[in-house]
C-alpha cells in the first residue's frame, strides 16, 4: 500500500483531495491519503510518498513488525506536528530493533514512521521525486496576478475528464504549459498580445513546443477537445460578474466534448441544459471548477 501526505493546500484543500480522488487514492485524515500506486511526477499536490511495509499500535511496534531489508546505511524520519523531519529516538530504537548504519546524510534509505489517523502506526520506506512536473512549472517566470498557481493549474488538468485540451483564454499560459508536461495534446490562444507574449516566454523557458494563437474565446475554433478554462469574469462595479464567463463557455459548448472550467460561483445556476455537470469543486475568490461533458 502506497500513502501520500499533501501540502498544505492553503485554500485549495477541496482542489488537492479532487486530485488525489481522480488519481484513485482514498482521503484518511486532512493530510494522509492512500491507494494501491500513485504517480509523484505528475500530481500537483503531494510532499512525499510513502510504500507501507509494516503497522502497529505504537511507533516502536510498527518498527519491529518492519519485515523487509533495509538497505544501509539509512535514515529515520517520523511526521510530528510540524511535519516531516529526522529523529533520533526512532534512530536509536531502528538500531537497536533492526540493526543496520543510520545516517542522517546520504543514506541509501529513508524509513518513515507516521499516523494518519492518530490510532494506527505506519513505517514504510520514503520515495521522493525532484524532477516533477510541479517543479518544472515553477521554473517559469512571468506572471500576473491573475495567474493560476502551478499547483491549481497542473491539479485542474489532472482532474480534466479527457483530452485534447484547449484553453482559449490562456493567460499566461499556466492550464496549457501543465497540460504539455503532462503529456497532453494540448491548444491554447488569447486575444490579448500581452498575455501572449507571457506565455510564449513561459513556453520557452520549458522548452515546450506549443503555439499560442491569438483568437478571440467568442468564435471557437476548435472541435471535440475538452474546455479547460479559468474563465475571464466581468470584475465591474456597475455589471453582472457571472455575464463574460457564461458568454465565452456558452459559445464553446457546441464545439467540446467536455469541459473543466473556473468560472464564478453564481453561473452554476444558470447552465444550459445542453451539458451535464458530473463534478463541482469550491474554489478560490467565490469560483467554483465545474466538471462534465456536453450532451449531443
Ligand atoms: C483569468 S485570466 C486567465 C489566467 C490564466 N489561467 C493564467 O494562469 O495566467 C483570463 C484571460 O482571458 C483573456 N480573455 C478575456 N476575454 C477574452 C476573449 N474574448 N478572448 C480571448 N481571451 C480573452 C484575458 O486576456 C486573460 O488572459
Amino acid at each position: 500500500m502506497i500513502w501520500i501526505y499533501r501540502n498544505t493546500p492553503r485554500g485549495f484543500e477541496d482542489l488537492s483531495s479532487a486530485e488525489m480522488k481522480a488519481a484513485g487514492l482514498t482521503q484518511v485524515s486532512n493530510r494522509y491519503f492512500f491507494g494501491d500506486s500513485f504517480d509523484l511526477q505528475t500530481s500537483a499536490y503531494p510532499q512525499f510518498l510513502a510504500r507501507e511495509v509494516s503497522r502497529g499500535s505504537s511507533a516502536e511496534e510498527a518498527m519491529r513488525n518492519f519485515k523487509e531489508d533495509i538497505p544501509s546505511p539509512y535514515r529515520m524520519e517520523k511526521v510530528g506536528k510540524k511535519g516531516r523531519c529526522g529523529s533520533l529516538t526512532y534512530a536509536m530504537l531502528a538500531e537497536k530493533i533492526l540493526g543496520g548504519v543510520i545516517r542522517a546524510s546520504d543514506p541509501k534509505s529513508v524509513i518513515i514512521v507516521f499516523t494518519p489517523d492518530d490510532k494506527t502506526w505506519i513505517a514504510g520506506f520514503v520515495a521522493e521525486e525532484k524532477k516533477t512536473a510541479l517543479n518544472k512549472l515553477r521554473t517559469i517566470t512571468e506572471r500576473t496576478c491573475v495567474s493560476l498557481s502551478a499547483q491549481a493549474a497542473l491539479a485542474l488538468v489532472n482532474i480534466a475528464p479527457d483530452e485534447p485540451i484547449i484553453d482559449p483564454c490562456c493567460g499566461t499560459g499556466m492550464i496549457p504549459l501543465a497540460a504539455m508536461l503532462l503529456g497532453k495534446k494540448t491548444y491554447a490562444s488569447d486575444n490579448n498580445y500581452k498575455m501572449l507574449g507571457m506565455s510564449r516566454k513561459n513556453r520557452d523557458i520549458l522548452n515546450l513546443n506549443l503555439e499560442f494563437m491569438y483568437k478571440d474565446a467568442f468564435e471557437p475554433w476548435i472541435e471535440n477537445c475538452c474546455l479547460v478554462c479559468d474563465l475571464p469574469a466581468d470584475r465591474g462595479w456597475d455589471t453582472r460578474t457571472e455575464d463574460l464567463s457564461l458568454k465565452i463557455f456558452s459559445s464553446w459548448i457546441p464545439h467540446i466534448k467536455s469541459f473543466c472550467i473556473i468560472a464564478p460561483t453564481q453561473i452554476l445556476k444558470k447552465l444550459p441544459n445542453s451539458i451535464e455537470v458530473t463534478q463541482t469543486v469550491e474554489f478560490t475568490a467565490n469560483r467554483t471548477i465545474i466538471l462534465g461533458k456536453t450532451i449531443k
